[in-house]
This record gives structure tokens, sequence and C-alpha cells, in this order.
């Protein structure tokens, strides 16, 4: 089975509390923090910046912090995420006026770099930079929001990704984010991620016994995605 990690999306979480909301989820057994930044530009939304994850370090997070930069520029931010913590920088090509420069100076900052798809954009990106990329992330929502639906044509987008990663023979993560949900993960790990950003799922569902803890959907992710052909 492929080290499948879920990336709980602090977008939905309690942001008066938000370093006692990032420790509940990873002891309730989450792998990966994802941090969605949006800037009312890029997107439709504003959220947050390196403050907020220098202060999740400060606090004490050792887990990897997945920073999904929904921002345009992209370059200014970078060294500041990379100081502030950041484990992975993403961004959106269409964000990015030279892309493969923006891989250079994510992974020259000591990051594991990333481009994202939105659903209508095509992966022919990747083609002349796969050597600089670290993790793929497909939008399987349009990005700007949590609690939207899953869209079924990114299930397509993921075999297509999934076989050009396979080609290049690199170890690449291959990221899904925007409406998994415990009944689609089993479907979308089979269709080829292996990491699920998960925001409304998780932050949305605390526990009956203690409402500070997330271990029963963390817990029915796992269940469905050991029961994964892959
Ligand atoms: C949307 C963000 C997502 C969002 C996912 O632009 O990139 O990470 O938090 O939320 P859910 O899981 O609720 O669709
Ligand atoms: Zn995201």
């Amino acid at each position: 089975m492929p080290d499948f990690k879920i990336a709980p999306s602090i977008l939905s979480a309690d942001f008066a509390r938000l370093g006692e909301e990032v420790d509940n989820v990873l002891k309730s057994g989450a792998d990966v923090v994802h941090f969605d930044v949006m800037d009312n530009h890029y997107v439709p939304n504003l959220t947050i910046g390196p403050l907020v994850c220098d202060a999740l370090r400060k606090h004490g997070v050792t887990a990897d912090i997945d920073v999904h930069l929904m921002v345009k520029p992209v370059d200014r931010i970078i060294p500041d995420f990379a100081a502030a913590g950041a484990s992975y920088i993403t961004f959106h090509p269409e964000a990015s006026e030279h892309i493969d420069r923006t891989l250079q100076l994510i992974q020259g900052e000591g990051c594991k770099s990333g481009l994202v798809f939105n659903p209508a954009t095509p992966l022919d990106v990747l083609k002349h930079v796969i050597d600089k990329v670290d993790i793929i992330l497909l939008m399987s929502v349009n990005p700007g929001f949590g609690g939207q639906s899953f869209i079924p044509e990114t299930l397509n987008k993921l075999r297509e990704a999934r076989e050009i990663i396979k080609a290049s023979g690199r170890d690449i993560r291959l990221e899904i984010d925007g409406g998994v949900k415990v009944d689609n993960i089993r479907e979308i790990a089979e269709a080829g991620a292996d990491m699920f950003v998960a925001g409304s799922a998780v932050f949305g569902a605390k526990s009956d016994s203690d409402a500070n803890t997330y271990d029963s959907v963390i817990k029915a992710f796992r269940e469905e995605l050991a029961k994964a052909k892959v």
C-alpha cells in the first residue's frame, strides 16, 4: 500500500484556538498540516500568512506544514514562508510569470516544491519542469473556499497525473484538495492520489465523546484507504 498522507486543511479550523486545533488533529493521527494562503486577488478570499505559520512552529508543531499559495504574485512571499517553517510550498502556474524560476526558488530555500492545477487547468506545464517538482496538487474544487463538492472529472485527471509521475521515474507526491470525504477518499486513492487534503470533513466532524478530538474521522479515512485497490 502507498504511504498515504492525510493533510487536514486548517481553513476549516477554529482560528481563535488554532494551536490547539492543530495539536488535536495531529494527535488524532493526521500526518501533515495543510495551510491555505489566500490573497483576495488570485482568489476571492483572504486568509493567513507567514506570521501564522511561524506561530504554529513556535507553538511546537513539528509535523510537515504544506503551504498552498493562492496568491499572485508568488515569488516575493516564498522566502518568508521558508523562514516561517514551511515544509512544502505549492503555487498555481497561472500566478507566476516564471514557473521554472519559482520552483527553483522554493527548492533553493530548502522546501519541497509543487504545482497546483485548478479544475480546468491542463497538466501540460509539467512536461518541462518535472525535474523540479516534488509534489503535484490537483484541485478538485475551484480554489477560494472550503466546503465545496468534489468535481468528479478530477478522477480522470488524477489518473493522468499518476501516469506522468510514473513516466518521470521520480518520487513525486500526488495530492488532492477539495471535497474529500470519508465516502469518496477510497476512489480518489484508487485514481492515484497519495496525499489527501480535507478541511470541512475533518474539522466539521468532532467526536461525540470529546469535542476536541478528530480520532473517528481520521480513523474512518484510514479504514477506507486500507480498502483501496492500488
Ligand atoms: C480551497 C482550499 C482547500 C479547502 C478544502 O481553496 O485549497 O484546502 O480548505 O476544503 P474542503 O475539504 O472543505 O473542501
Ligand atoms: Zn488547499
